[in-house]
């Protein structure tokens, strides 16, 4: 998909910017980045998988996040491309304080369509901040290389972003999804406010 203007003004939708100085200190420390981007994109990869498992009996969800593996597992072969080329290792995961804060946040119990759209919604402001943080690199660090291939993981975040975010509003209701999504923003703030900088985390 373009990286469209609709698509400029809801991304916009995130409360709370990234701290300017998290891409100086993410350029400084690239192999770290990439070998936590490498696993954001695993764990991209996986999390649609579980969804596909987990609610296979939501017919638009299968169909829809099945080709979305497929594309990030595609982004872990690209990433693990960068980091053999500049002769890095993968390396072992590291603790997702983002993502641990944002599952925190997920309502429990509830009817199926609460707990699908609950998983989406945090799917998609996942797809969010990453697509922002891919901006931030993509126009702020010196490497070419790396500015395009951010720039072009960018627009395909985005995409997913839309993506999530629709399939909840056309599962659980366009009037109520807005609704808690702006909770799900709110909440997602905090954590960004609260998280520590630091050059070795994509979140
Ligand atoms: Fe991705
Ligand atoms: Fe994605």
């Amino acid at each position: 998909m373009n990286w469209t203007e609709s698509t400029r003004q809801k991304m916009l939708n995130l409360q709370l910017p990234t701290d300017p100085r998290w891409v100086n200190i993410a350029e400084m420390n690239i192999e770290d980045i990439l070998v936590d981007h490498a696993y954001c994109e695993q764990k991209a990869a996986s999390s649609c998988i579980s969804m596909i498992v987990q609610f296979n009996d939501f017919e638009q969800l299968v169909a829809e996040l099945t080709p979305v593996v497929a594309e990030e597992w595609g982004h872990f072969e690209r990433v693990l491309e960068q980091l053999n080329k500049r002769g890095f290792k993968l390396g072992k995961p590291r603790r997702d304080e983002y993502v641990i804060k944002l599952k925190d946040f997920v309502k429990k119990g509830g009817d199926r369509i609460q707990q699908v759209t609950e998983h989406l919604m945090m799917n998609a402001l996942v797809e969010a901040r990453s697509c922002e943080r891919f901006k931030l690199l993509s126009q702020n660090i010196e490497d070419k290389e790396l500015k395009v291939f951010y720039y072009e993981l960018m627009i395909s975040e985005a995409g997913h972003y839309v993506n999530f975010l629709e399939l909840a509003r056309s599962i659980g209701g366009k009037e109520k999804i807005n609704e808690r999504w702006k909770e799900w923003l709110q909440y997602e703030a905090g954590i960004i406010s609260n998280l520590e900088i630091r050059g070795d985390r994509m979140h």
